[in-house]
């Protein structure tokens, strides 16, 4: 019997209405549109806007677009995995929510935390359930509502992020097509460069944390940076090592987008062509979960059956990895 791979049979994505740009974000904090550009690529990302909406609700339209894609109903659904760093609430699990708002009522699910990394670690843990045989359908889900843990009064975070979410959907597939190897990397010592400082068990949420602005994401943007742009393309080039892929070998490179000075030096680590990059950094900003699966959303078009894939992610915690997979459809 041909071994089975979890393969992305369908992939959606959703992001909000309002745009947020560079231009606007100069009225608001001591910036301009050239340092922005030419720092990050970014030129803007859209915010979710309205009272009482979470991340669950940019995963709704996002996955009832992939199931109308794909053709099924939502109870056919054996796992949800939500990977986000902005759940709707600490508890219960955003994937329980959108299990109920979509009308998953045979799937069982949680929620995974790995940063910017998540849906890459989503991805390589949907696809165990798939290549066991435990399951025939498991959606990943990749999104974040950035814009509900940013300090818009501080200009070196409030301008990289950014509110999106995108979703796959894996199946079993014996021909040889879907994630072929994963190499996944974390690091707790990278804890002090970018995390929120309180709203968890070590800092529970108090006047003080509010008046001291603890509940936003810190960032220490140049340590981060360092670590970000030689281990994003250090472990691109590894999966491909380790799989006997050249440059040439690779149709899509689909860097998290959290930079383009780190996109364009993964890119360069891996002799990946730049036709080949996928980016849209400057539409959308860091999306944290949702790069990923936003990326695969956009360009599907594009893919063709039996593309090789390199996608790579880096987060903060820190976290990082690449997925080596060939494309289904
Ligand atoms: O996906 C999660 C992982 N996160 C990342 O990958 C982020 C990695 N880090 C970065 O992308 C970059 O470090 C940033 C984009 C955050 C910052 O870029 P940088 O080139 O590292 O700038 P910097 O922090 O070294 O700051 C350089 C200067 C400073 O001024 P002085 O001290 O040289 O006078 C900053 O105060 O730029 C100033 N600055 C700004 N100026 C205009 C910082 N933010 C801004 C701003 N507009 N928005």
């Amino acid at each position: 019997m041909n071994k089975i791979h979890a393969a992305i049979t369908a992939v959606n994505g959703y992001v909000p209405d309002y745009v947020l740009t560079n231009h606007e974000l100069e009225t608001m904090v001591e910036t301009n549109d050239e340092w922005i550009t030419t720092r990050t690529g970014i030129k803007e990302r859209r915010i979710l806007k309205g009272e009482g909406l979470g991340t669950s609700d940019m995963a709704v339209p996002a996955v009832n677009g992939l199931l109308k894609k794909r053709g099924i109903g939502a109870d056919e659904i054996d796992l949800i995995i939500f990977c986000t760093s902005t759940p709707d609430r600490v508890f219960p699990a955003t994937a329980n929510i959108l299990a109920d708002k979509i009308g998953a009522k045979n799937a069982w699910g949680y929620d995974l935390q790995a940063t910017c990394s998540g849906f890459l670690f989503g991805l390589a843990t949907g696809s165990q359930f798939i290549e066991s045989g435990k399951h025939k359908k498991v959606l990943v889900v990749g999104g974040d509502k950035m814009s509900s843990m940013i300090d818009y009064t501080d200009r070196a975070t409030c301008i990289i992020f950014g509110d999106g979410c995108g979703a796959v959907l894996l199946e079993p597939n014996k021909e040889g097509y879907g994630v072929i190897d994963s190499v996944l990397k974390s690091d707790g010592s990278g804890v002090p460069f970018l995390h929120q400082k309180a709203g968890g068990s070590v800092k529970p949420a108090a006047h003080e944390t509010i008046d001291n602005r603890e509940h936003y994401l810190y960032q220490e943007g140049q340590s981060v940076f360092k670590f970000a742009v030689t281990n994003m393309a250090e472990v691109a080039a590894e999966v491909m090592e380790r799989n006997n892929l050249k440059a040439d070998d690779i149709d899509w490179l689909v860097p998290h987008q959290a930079n383009k000075r780190i996109i364009d030096a993964t890119a360069t680590r891996t002799g990946v062509s730049p036709d080949k990059v996928i980016i849209n950094i400057e539409r959308y900003g860091n999306t944290t979960n949702g790069t990923l699966p936003l990326c695969l959303w956009e360009w599907e078009d594009k893919f063709k059956k039996g593309d090789n894939l390199i996608l790579a992610a880096f987060g903060g915690g820190f976290t990082w990895g690449s997925i080596y997979l060939k494309w289904a459809y």
